[in-house]
């Protein structure tokens, strides 16, 4: 049975029975179970009546699952690396390998586990942390398909993980500006490649390629990048990875100055720029392999249905097949239906839910 329940009244674990909007906009998708964040992002929307389910759902199914507390303690563990390396400490990189382990074992045994995970945890305070795990993903998931050797694995990881670490040496008020940069400050923002090279320069442990990949990663293939304006010879193989991988991730993440784009608009933006910027041939292993809509991922159809990915389709990345949860107002089907969107090619996906 569905009840109306004002903002005081909803609770973790219950269910909507619609969509929710703001301006027009999809703020919470029917069939979403409500999390104690979510609470905290209505009141500040200042909403008032949600349609719920009467079923309240049991707290282990409110708490983040095993895979999303994995990424948390992985978080605080890239703080700790990121602020040793920015006050200049002795730095042990052996927590950094250990990161790049427990990912690498992941993306070997079930890498859709991980790409379910990423492009989401966007606030502006940990946004660096989670980004550097992102590209860390679809770089280590790309270097899987490309059959690299352990010895490239670790060092693509290490240099993924680090590749904005520069980013602490810029001033904060230029990094979290809403309006537009001045050229002033985005020359300023472009020397975090070169701030994070020197960082890593003075560590003794630390191996020369991976100092080269972080100085690197805004290399582009036609020279139009910086900090030397490289050509794609002249740029390391790893470094050509992590610049798909962070454009990528980039551009499917929220930041304080821009909203995320969707995976789809994300690849064709790649695809656009392959031939010129990125080296094509990796640009199309990392869209063969990072699938677009992975297993799990909830998604909105343009009917206004919620759906579940099933199984992502290698022939058509951006058709996947699809379990239809809702329908066009939100409330839950009985009897939920299979739908592979490759044989119905007018209905498209038109929001991923984080
Ligand atoms: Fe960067």
């Amino acid at each position: 049975m569905i009840t109306f329940v004002n903002l005081k009244e909803l609770k973790p674990g219950m269910v909507l029975a619609e969509h929710v909007y703001l301006k027009n906009n999809l703020l919470l998708a029917g069939g979403s179970v409500i999390k104690p964040n979510y609470i905290n992002r209505l009141q500040k929307c200042g909403i008032d009546q949600f349609a719920v389910y009467d079923k309240v759902l049991e707290q282990q199914y409110i708490l983040s699952n095993p895979v999303e507390k994995f990424y948390a303690k992985k978080y605080s563990t890239l703080a700790k690396i990121f602020s040793n390396l920015n006050n200049e400490e002795e730095l042990d990189i052996g927590p950094i390998y250990k990161v790049i382990e427990t990912i690498l074992a992941t993306v070997l045994k079930n890498q859709d586990d991980l790409l379910l995970l990423t492009g989401y945890s966007s606030t502006a305070d940990i946004y660096l942390y989670a980004h550097s795990l992102d590209v860390c993903i679809y770089s280590l998931i790309t270097a899987k398909a490309m059959k690299l050797s352990t010895e490239e694995y670790l060092l693509l990881g290490m240099g993924a993980l680090l590749h904005d670490i520069g980013k602490f040496k810029v001033p904060d008020h230029i990094l979290s500006k809403k309006e537009s940069l001045t050229i002033d400050e985005f020359s300023e923002i472009k020397k975090h490649s070169a701030y994070g090279f020197y960082m890593l320069k003075r560590i003794s442990q630390m191996n020369p390629t991976v100092s080269r990949i972080v100085l690197e990663h805004h290399e582009r293939c036609d020279g139009s990048g910086y900090p030397k304006h490289l050509r794609n010879k002249e740029i390391h193989k790893l470094s050509k990875i992590i610049a798909i991988a962070d454009i990528y991730d980039a551009l499917t993440s929220d930041r304080v100055f821009k909203k995320k784009i969707l995976p789809h608009e994300a690849a064709e933006y790649l695809l656009s720029i392959s031939k010129s910027q990125l080296d094509s041939e990796i640009t199309k292993i990392f869209l063969k392999n990072i699938a677009i809509y992975p297993k799990g991922c909830q998604v909105l159809l343009n009917t206004n249905e919620v759906a579940i990915v099933l199984d992502s389709n290698p022939k058509m990345p951006l058709r996947p097949r699809l379990k239809i949860l809702t329908n066009n107002k939100g409330n839950f089907l009985q009897h939920p239906r299979e739908f592979d969107m490759s044989s119905v090619l007018n209905v498209f996906i038109t929001h991923v839910f984080s």
